[in-house]
């Protein structure tokens, strides 16, 4: 694992924007894991502007998100579908047809994983994957456990998480209780590894995954085992390293 910290989130977006744009420019058809969340916007908005200033072309570039809640219809404002199209998608020109967000209306939600790995196998598997990290250490939406997870799954959100992600709903009671996420198998297949993490709420959460023993009660903790992976840090992420 390499870490690199940088001083503030605007270094964090920019320096991030360039590792995504380097590997588009290196590979036109690259399959990109991509992220939710607060912490990804900034690197979204520089990638949006190196493609409206400099021309950097997504026309073939794949995508695939880590997760989806369950129960939220893509048009839904709290929908991952939605977050993506407004912050990343409609500002660049990446065709509809090779982005993929887990189905949160699926009825048959086991075959809607499968259905997931089979298409990110398809595509040849996650060039560069791109994560945010939860303050419980959860990487996508795998949540501290017992054990590693394996691929594509449902999963119950924590109360943990459910709390921290109340700020995007009118209330508590709104945020969804599951949600499909990439496994801890599917991201640890990726080639590269991203890890983006700011502001001093993350700090105990990076500290425990870059430097804890590799604990399934520390999602994250696994990517130390990753042969690529690199953490970008603001400083308050990364104060107690
Ligand atoms: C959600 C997402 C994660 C994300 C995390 C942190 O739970 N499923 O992929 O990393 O939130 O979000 P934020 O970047 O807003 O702190």
């Amino acid at each position: 694992m390499e870490i690199y910290v940088v001083d503030s989130y605007e270094a964090l977006s920019t320096r991030a924007a360039l590792i995504v744009a380097g590997q588009i420019c290196a590979k036109a058809d690259t399959v990109l894991g991509l992220a939710t969340g607060s912490t990804p916007l900034g690197m979204y908005r520089e990638l949006t502007e190196m493609h409206k200033k400099q021309k950097l072309d997504f026309s073939r570039v794949i995508s695939f998100n880590l997760d989806e809640y369950l129960g939220l219809a893509p048009d839904n404002v709290q929908s991952y579908h939605y977050f993506m199209w407004e912050n990343l998608f409609q500002h660049i020109n990446i065709r509809p047809e090779n982005t993929h967000i887990p189905d949160g209306l699926a009825a048959d939600t086991d075959a809607a994983c499968l259905q997931y790995e089979q298409a990110l196998q398809r595509a040849g598997g996650v060039d560069l994957q791109i994560l945010g990290i939860g303050r419980n250490g959860h990487i996508g939406f795998n949540e501290p456990s017992s054990r590693f997870t394996g691929p594509t799954h449902v999963v119950r959100l924590s109360e943990d998480t459910i709390k921290a992600n109340a700020r995007f709903f009118a209330s508590v009671e709104e945020v969804p209780t599951h949600a499909i996420t990439m496994g801890i198998k599917t991201i640890m297949q990726a080639k590269k590894i991203l890890l983006l993490a700011n502001g001093k709420e993350k700090a105990q959460a990076i500290k425990a995954a870059a430097c804890g023993d590799i604990d399934p009660a520390v999602p994250a903790s696994i990517l130390q085992l990753h042969p690529d992976c690199i953490f970008l840090l603001d400083r308050e992420a990364a104060q107690y390293l």
